[in-house]
């Protein structure tokens, strides 16, 4: 089969490798229809993330059809469409049996395309398929539940449910990249009263527009500190989120909360941050930090059904399965392609553009 290589830092290919093959009885065999790319695959191609070694194949964000599965797995079956978790559960371990997918002891946890091959290939092996796949259902297309893989679910548990939205707040949002405009979406699920978005980018501000923020601030030209404290009588956002990953961010969503408020944090940090606990002790603010679990993948799968939640904005390049390599060179260049979430099409996908060229669609 045709997959993408991971090589060592700055390297990839779309180079042909031995299919997969059920390995322990809890297995599924996938067919890939659709795919996308995630900032995460671009770190490692950077070399940040030096447990992923060279001969990997990338991606952990896909929607498939089951192939095979190992004698263990009941309830999944050959043919059923199905979509992958970017985070496995072993189902049995002390975090599993709690929900925290993420922190799983027993072999699962984010493991495509950093421990194990990914999923921008051909095929995919899936461990702990019982637990770790999502039916979807017929009338959805691959693409409608596609960005349930990892964003949606990651901005709405590590930032919504950590920072406790609730109806009317005012909640900040720190970077407007993917992972900030689905906790835009994913918030408007909570009727806050303003949702303000924070980027250094105008084209970011005005997705964040798109996606339903009520202000922008851009933070290179405006003072954030200044701008919030003025529309909120001078106390702060009732809840903050960090969705960027650099100690800058991280202090500025923590200046930017309320007493009593909450501060979120998304971003994956390479860096330490200062914590100002001399101006935050006395002001009763919550602090959380998390590694998406997932969980709430059929929650929001269903809320997507239901027309209540659309995702579709996302989807602002598609390309053939085939053609992958050409997808990372523009999703890299997010700057001047404009690219959010760029789709791979299989050919069995139901988002399959009529021609296998990159297709903008935004
Ligand atoms: N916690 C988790 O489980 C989890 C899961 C997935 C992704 N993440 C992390 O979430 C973060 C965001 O992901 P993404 O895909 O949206 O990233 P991205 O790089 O596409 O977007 C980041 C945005 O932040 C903006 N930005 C950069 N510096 C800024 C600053 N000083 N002030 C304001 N905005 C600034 C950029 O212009 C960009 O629009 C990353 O760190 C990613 O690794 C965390
Ligand atoms: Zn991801
Ligand atoms: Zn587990």
């Amino acid at each position: 089969m045709k997959a993408l290589v991971y090589h060592g830092p700055g390297q990839r290919g779309w180079d042909t490798v031995d299919d997969p093959t059920i390995i322990d009885p809890t297995d599924a065999i996938v067919r890939i229809d659709t795919a996308t790319i995630c900032g995460t695959d671009l770190h490692i191609l950077k070399g940040d993330v030096p447990e992923t070694t060279p001969g990997t194949i990338l991606g952990h964000e896909a929607v498939g059809t089951i192939q095979e599965v190992g004698a263990g797995v009941t309830t999944v079956a050959p043919g059923d469409r199905v979509l992958l978790s970017c985070v496995s559960s072993c189902g049995r371990c002390r975090f599993c049996k709690e929900g925290r997918y993420g922190q799983c002891l027993g072999g699962g946890g984010w493991i495509f395309g950093h421990l194990i091959d990914g999923v921008q290939a051909e095929y995919a092996r899936v461990p702990f398929a019982d637990n770790s796949v999502y039916k979807i259902p017929e009338d959805l297309s691959d693409e409608q539940v596609l960005f349930l893989a990892d964003i949606l679910p990651t901005s709405f548990e590590v930032g919504v449910l950590n920072g406790m939205v609730s109806p009317g707040d005012v909640v900040a949002i720190v970077g407007a990249g993917p992972i900030g405009l689905a906790a835009i979406l994913t918030a408007r699920l909570y009727t806050p009263g303003r949702i303000i978005a924070l980027d250094l980018a105008d084209s970011r501000l005005e997705a964040a527009e798109r996606f339903g923020a009520d202000l922008t601030v851009n933070n290179a030209r405006e003072d954030p500190v200044a701008r919030i404290m003025e529309l909120t009588d001078g106390l702060g956002a009732d809840a903050s989120f960090e969705a960027v990953g650099v100690p800058e961010t991280f202090e500025l969503a923590a200046d930017l909360v309320r007493p009593g408020g909450r501060v979120a944090n998304i971003g994956v940090h390479g860096k330490p941050a200062s914590l100002h606990l001399e101006k935050l002790w006395i002001r009763d603010v919550t602090i959380t930090t998390g590694l998406v679990d997932t969980f709430s993948i059929a929650q929001l799968m269903r809320l997507i059904a239901s027309g209540r939640l659309d995702p579709s904005l996302f989807a602002t390049h598609r390309f053939g399965l085939d053609d992958t390599m050409a997808a990372y060179d523009t999703f890299t260049d997010a700057a001047n392609s404009g690219a959010l979430k760029v789709v791979l099409c299989g050919t069995e996908s139901t988002s399959r553009p009529s021609r296998t060229v990159a297709a903008a669609v935004a």
